[in-house]
């Protein structure tokens, strides 16, 4: 009996615990032995004997459990202990975010102006025939409309191809002065290298009384806002047309490839176009009510100047949403 009892007491895990309890309390165990001894017992010890046993038994059970519980216990501090996580470890391994090169350019361009002061608004994707082309001097018959490769749908209504139409919307609800840039997301039925049928542009305006803003005016805050998102580089303003400003023009920045010596970037011709401007064209004002003011208006493609800045060859890799290309931006 004390030697069982120390038996069990050494078990030093559940699995030789186990192997215990088969060998005591089994079918075959030394207990079923000695109860199987019963019935050779000569009649008047029979009572005694059984006694003896079945306290035997009661003792080994009680020892048994309480050896099978502090087990239990020590297998379950053991498990906790090794599974822990410290959860306060730092992990080099946290993928981290980053701006998407076209927003981060967006935002580049924002802040520039933000900081002299212009006012950011925005419009509607789906727009009307009168804020996208009407209102902005581009009648019905206008050939200038063909530029602009538009989706319809059923209604008339329409995807904005471009970001002027705020300036209508913004003029219309708003009296001058005006200075404004619309930031916003464009759509035109182009598809190639450097086009994507979505894209974006960023919008500006100016509207004070009426001989206050010049072109000249304009041609000193483009040549610096150009100058604080490429460097260093030479500005050339050449004549051009846009029906909703007269006189028009486009802006040429010197080849940042090549340093204006000509390369395949820029054709050869040391210069890369990258915006639109000119001063609002009077029929403008007629459309949105405003008399004896004056303005100027400039547009820009916000992915044109990530490529630029980037150096990315096909403007379709940016909207393709390839993580491996994304994160070298990062
Ligand atoms: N809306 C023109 C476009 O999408 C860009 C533009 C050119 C806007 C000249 C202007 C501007 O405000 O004055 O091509």
């Amino acid at each position: 009996m004390e030697n069982l009892q120390e038996k069990i007491l050494q078990a030093d895990s559940l699995e030789a615990l186990e192997k215990v309890r088969v060998e005591l309390f089994g079918k075959k165990g030394l207990l079923a032995v000695e109860f199987a001894k019963l019935k050779d017992v000569p009649g008047p010890e029979k009572k005694a004997f059984a006694e003896g046993l079945n306290e035997t038994k009661a003792k080994l059970q009680a020892a048994f459990d309480e050896r099978y519980e502090a087990l239990k216990a020590n297998e379950i501090e053991s498990m906790l202990k090794s599974e822990a996580i410290d959860v306060s470890l730092y992990s080099t391994l946290a993928a981290k975010g980053a701006l998407h090169p076209v927003m981060e350019t967006m935002d580049k361009i924002i802040d520039y102006f933000v900081a002299l002061n212009f006012a950011v608004e925005s419009g509607p994707m789906v727009e009307d025939d009168f804020h996208n082309f009407e209102a902005l001097n581009l009648p019905k018959s206008h050939p200038a409309r063909d530029m602009q490769d538009t989706f319809y749908f059923n209604d008339g209504s329409l995807l904005r191809t471009h970001t002027s139409p705020v300036q209508i919307r913004t003029m219309m609800t708003t009296k001058p002065p005006i200075r404004m840039i619309a930031p916003g997301t464009v759509f035109r039925r182009d598809y190639d290298l450097t086009h994507t049928p979505m894209f974006h542009q960023v919008e500006g305006l100016v509207v004070e009384e009426k001989g206050k803003v010049s072109f000249a005016n304009l041609k000193a805050i483009l040549t610096d806002f150009l100058q604080y998102m490429f460097g260093n580089v030479d500005v050339r303003f050449r004549p051009s047309f846009f029906p909703f400003t007269e006189p028009s023009a486009e802006v040429d920045i010197s080849c940042i490839f090549c340093a204006g010596n000509g390369c395949r970037v820029c054709s050869g011709t040391g210069w890369l176009e990258v915006l639109g401007c000119g001063i609002v064209d009077p029929n403008v004002f007629k459309a949105v009510g405003y008399e004896e003011v004056s303005g100027y208006a400039f547009g820009l493609g916000v992915e044109r100047f990530a490529m630029l800045m980037h150096k990315i060859p096909d403007l379709r890799s940016l909207f393709e949403g390839d993580i491996r290309l994304l994160e070298q931006f990062r």
